[in-house]
């Protein structure tokens, strides 16, 4: 099968890319570097420099493609709260772009990247995939926004679709500039003997799914789509670990220290938000294979490559 990726040269979409040549699919990137990497494109794989909203790129890139993962998009929630429009215009309006040229050359088939952000301040926990739906911020709304528009896809134009909403990805290849999330930060820390800066008291709870079990989930999800019309999928471990523990486990593995900086806490940042993974085990018959601690050896080694140590 010829897939389209979209933000081939970002963290969880170069993972997936990797998994998808292995399994011989034939893959097309689209990347504009906004917040990718060359050095994340994998060479095997046919690329396309510019933006998944430009439709003469499109024209080009979507010959002969019968799927498309569309990774590509800003996402980080502190930044959306400051760039609300340029999170508009890039996550919504763009990908908007990209349905109608696929209508336009009858490519049925879509996998998008949600996310947790979607649920907002959960009621319940675990958090299920019928949870109703409270983004806190504009990052999280226009996830929400898309899976809707793909939803009406499906009715109008009989787009399949699978929304995958990841918890908290970590693992190789996560060079975000700059890092927000938690383990990449904290691994760089301990790497380069920097303080770790913590926000609350570390006792939030997050679950933690490691990268290349989030690949295997798109490439079930392509080979199952067919039986789809729209559907969502929560993709975490099921497990939750507070930030402490994850620390604590960061320096049992890498057998290193550093000092730990306890900051006021984040506004609207949840005290637990854990994944119920059971939709995905049952229908995608897809399940987390790497825990935390042996995600954390290999992006360990990882960063100890990137930082020639
Ligand atoms: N990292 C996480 O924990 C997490 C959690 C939930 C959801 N997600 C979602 O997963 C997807 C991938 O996240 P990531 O962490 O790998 O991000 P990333 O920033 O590493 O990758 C995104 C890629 O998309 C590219 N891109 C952005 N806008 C583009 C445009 N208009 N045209 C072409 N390329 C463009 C960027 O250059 C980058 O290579 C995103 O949609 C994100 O919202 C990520």
């Amino acid at each position: 099968m010829k897939v389209l990726v979209t933000g081939g040269a970002g963290f969880i979409a170069g993972n997936t890319v990797d998994l998808l040549l292995e399994k011989d699919f034939e893959v097309v990137v689209i990347d504009n570097f906004s917040t990718g990497f060359k050095e994340l494109l994998n060479p095997k794989a046919e690329f396309f420099e510019g933006s998944f909203g430009d439709k003469k790129l499109l024209e080009k890139a979507l010959q002969g493609i019968e799927a498309v993962i569309h990774f590509a998009a800003f996402s980080q929630v502190e930044e959306s709260t400051r760039k609300e429009k340029e999170y508009w215009k890039n996550n919504v309006i763009n990908s908007v772009v990209l349905l109608e040229e696929m209508q336009k050359k009858g490519i049925k088939k879509f996998v998008f990247s949600s996310s947790a952000s979607v649920y907002g301040e959960p009621k319940k926990i675990p958090i299920k995939e019928s949870a109703e739906l409270n983004p806190v911020s504009p990052y999280g709304e226009t996830k929400k926004t898309l899976e809707k528009i793909l939803e009406l896809y499906n009715s109008a134009f009989g787009l399949k679709s699978v929304s995958l909403r990841y918890f908290n990805a970590f693992g190789p290849k996560e060079l975000h500039q700059p890092e927000t999330h938690a383990i990449p930060n904290f691994i760089n820390a301990v790497l380069k003997k920097e303080k770790i800066n913590v926000f609350g008291d570390g006792k939030q709870v997050r679950d933690f799914v490691f990268v290349e079990d989030l690949a295997k989930a798109h490439v079930i999800a392509l080979e199952k789509i067919e039986e789809f019309d729209f559907e969502v999928f929560n993709l975490g471990s099921g497990k939750g670990f507070s930030v402490n523990e994850v620390i604590e486990m960061i320096f049992r593995v890498s057998k290193k220290e550093t000092e730990i900086d306890f900051l006021p806490e984040r506004k609207g940042d949840p005290k637990k938000l854990t994944a119920d993974i059971s939709k995905a085990e049952k229908i995608l018959g897809w399940a987390p294979e790497t825990d935390l601690e042996k995600g954390i050896e290999k992006t360990l080694d990882f960063f100890k490559a990137e930082l020639k140590l």
